[in-house]
């Protein structure tokens, strides 16, 4: 059995095996992998005793929960009204071309995982790119590039 696979049921065996559980752990899951594998998911319906339909339901209803890995730095490219108006698509372009990704996909390195979100409530500072965390005003495709050269540095 891996090293995963082991602390896996070691997470999991700390919930009574009740269907009641099943959202803490998920939520523990997606907080120790930072997605919900389908091997993790098989061992929570087995602890659980719930079926795999409703576990999935339940993992794709709430937002906080991904079925896929993220990558280790998140790209939020803001695609609301202003930020668009003031070239986020280029901005999208720009990741993709230097990336190889679109919204809601991860590269295959796993460093960078892309989403295209609504209005972040930052209009006056468009447009806005948000790299784990950390909003960047004005963004331009040359900043953007040198941005992402640095973060994956680090
Ligand atoms: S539209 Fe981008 S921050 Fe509001």
């Amino acid at each position: 059995m891996s090293a995963q696979a082991v602390q896996l049921d070691e997470l999991i065996d700390r919930y009574p095996a009740k269907p009641e559980y099943l959202i803490f752990l998920l939520q523990d899951i997606q907080a120790a992998y930072g997605y919900i594998s389908p091997e993790a998911m098989d061992r929570v319906c087995d602890h659980a005793g719930v079926p795999k339909s409703r576990a999935y339901s339940v993992a794709t209803f709430y937002q906080s929960f991904s079925l896929k890995p993220k990558g280790e730095h998140k790209i939020r490219v803001c695609m609301g009204t202003a930020c668009h108006l003031k070239g986020a698509q280029r901005l999208a372009d720009a990741v993709e071309r230097k990336l190889g990704i679109k919204p809601d996909e991860t590269s295959p390195d796993l460093k960078f995982s892309l989403e295209a979100v609504h209005c972040l409530g930052a209009c006056a500072m468009a447009p806005v790119v948000v790299v784990d965390d950390e909003y960047h005003a004005g963004a331009t495709p040359g900043k953007l590039d040198k941005l992402l050269d640095n973060v994956a540095r680090d």
